[in-house]
């Protein structure tokens, strides 16, 4: 199991587009694959996907169902778990009422080949916590430099409270590639002089009005839309993503096989 969650500062950058879709291209590939609404007071990924959810985390929190009661499935059978819209209580969980459903969501998660968090923007209690016990931390930005102030400062929480060594840089919504590695290189300098952390460069996606599109028609673009420029680059991403999960389950085949 590979837990991945995607980050940034700031919201409208593209998290829960980024995580949808990533969830739903690794499904394609035959991967076992949950995706968390980790955003947990204002859920987008049930709307995002067009799922009616039966229950949500803020039942799963009050001890009114477990994780797996509350999953519903998503296209090419991602399992989904639903966080609950407009629940402030639910948005400031923070140490002792965390903790217990951040192990349920872990706990579920070892059933699947890679787990996906679409966090809430901001650097709050659950952010630090989904990001701590993530394998991998994937910070959606976009160029607008107030995008990038924010991504910055969700790194230097990340590396001060969650004790991360390390993040994936995504760049969304560019106009051209220039565009991308400018970004990257502006949020890399700073980084490096003053954040003792590895920010890799996982990659860009354009700016795609096919991608708008699916989100009216509540659809995620790499099943509405293959063949748009967004989804073939979060196809190459998700393959990207899958490669590194691989090995953990080739360990495990072999083990198995040692065994027998
Ligand atoms: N690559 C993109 N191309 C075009 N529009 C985008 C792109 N990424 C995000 N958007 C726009 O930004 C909106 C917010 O995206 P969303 O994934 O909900 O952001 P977040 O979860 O960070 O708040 C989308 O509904 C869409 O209109
Ligand atoms: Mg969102």
């Amino acid at each position: 199991m590979t837990l991945v969650s995607v980050l940034g500062g700031k919201g409208g950058v593209g998290k829960t587009n980024v995580a949808c879709n990533l969830a739903v291209a690794a499904a394609a590939r035959g991967a076992r694959v949950l995706l968390v609404d980790g955003d947990l007071g204002l859920a987008n990924v049930d709307v995002l996907l067009g799922l009616v959810p039966r229950g949500t985390l803020a039942d799963v929190a009050a001890g009114r169902a477990r994780a797996e009661e509350v999953l519903v499935r998503g296209p090419r059978g991602v399992d989904v778990l639903p966080a609950a819209s407009g629940r402030s209580e639910m948005a400031a969980l923070a140490g002792e009422a965390l903790a217990p459903l951040l192990g349920a969501i872990v706990e579920l998660a070892r059933g699947y080949d890679v787990a996906f968090v679409d966090a809430a923007p901001g650097v709050g209690a659950a952010v630090v916590a989904f990001a701590a016990v993530s394998a991998r931390r994937i910070v959606v930005a976009t160029p607008e430099p107030t995008s990038l102030a924010d991504a910055y400062a969700l790194l230097k929480v990340m590396r001060r409270d969650a004790g991360a060594p390390d993040a994936d840089l995504l760049v969304n919504a560019v106009r051209h590639e220039r565009e991308a590695r400018d970004t990257q290189g502006r949020l890399a300098r700073l980084v490096a002089r003053f954040l003792d952390l590895e920010l890799r460069a996982l990659g860009w996606l354009p700016r795609d009005a096919r991608l708008v599109e699916a989100v009216a028609l509540q659809r995620a673009v790499v099943e509405a839309f293959p063949a748009s420029a967004v989804a073939r680059r979060i196809g190459a991403l998700a393959d990207t993503l899958l490669e590194h999960a691989a090995p953990l389950r080739d360990a495990q085949g072999a083990a198995a096989e040692a065994r027998a």
